[in-house]
């Protein structure tokens, strides 16, 4: 398969005080193992509405619910594995070709997207059987 295909929840580090917790992430380390190109995040979300729905061919995405929580379905083809995404200091790392589907978003809740490049339609698949032939090649 010419695709990567990897998810794998990521604990980041807070350094917390008595004035409570910042966490820091710095590309290319073993938090964030990629460069950063874009930052997008998810919020206001209508209740019940399941967004995603699509694969991409090469990103790669660190996904943060800085705020309440969220489920996020990854399906890589043979399995699906749903993570959910409840607290600032666990990210879920998405690299290459994975339908995903995110869903159950809490009110109020932020989903913030850190990715390795640019918004590009032309890395996007958003047709699940297209996904599945793509995985063949
Ligand atoms: P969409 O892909 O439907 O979001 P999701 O995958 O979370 O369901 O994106 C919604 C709109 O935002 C769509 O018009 C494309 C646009 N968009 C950008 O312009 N840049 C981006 O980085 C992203 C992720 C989306």
């Amino acid at each position: 398969m010419k695709y990567n295909q990897d998810t794998r929840i990521i604990s980041l580090n807070p350094k917390g005080d008595d004035r409570g917790k910042l966490i820091a992430i710095e590309e290319n380390t073993e938090c964030l193992p990629f460069s950063v190109k874009r930052v997008y995040y998810i919020y206001d979300t209508t209740p019940n509405v399941v967004r995603g729905k699509h694969a991409h061919r090469n990103l790669k995405q660190l996904l943060i619910c800085t705020s309440g929580s969220c489920a996020i379905m990854c399906d890589d083809g043979t399995k699906k594995v749903e993570y959910t995404l409840n607290w600032p200091d666990k990210g879920l790392l998405i690299d290459g070709l994975i339908w995903r589907e995110m869903k159950d978003f809490s009110k109020g809740s932020v989903l913030m997207v850190l990715a390795s490049a640019c918004y590009d339609e032309s890395d996007y698949i958003r047709d699940y059987g297209v996904f599945m032939e793509e995985l063949k090649k």
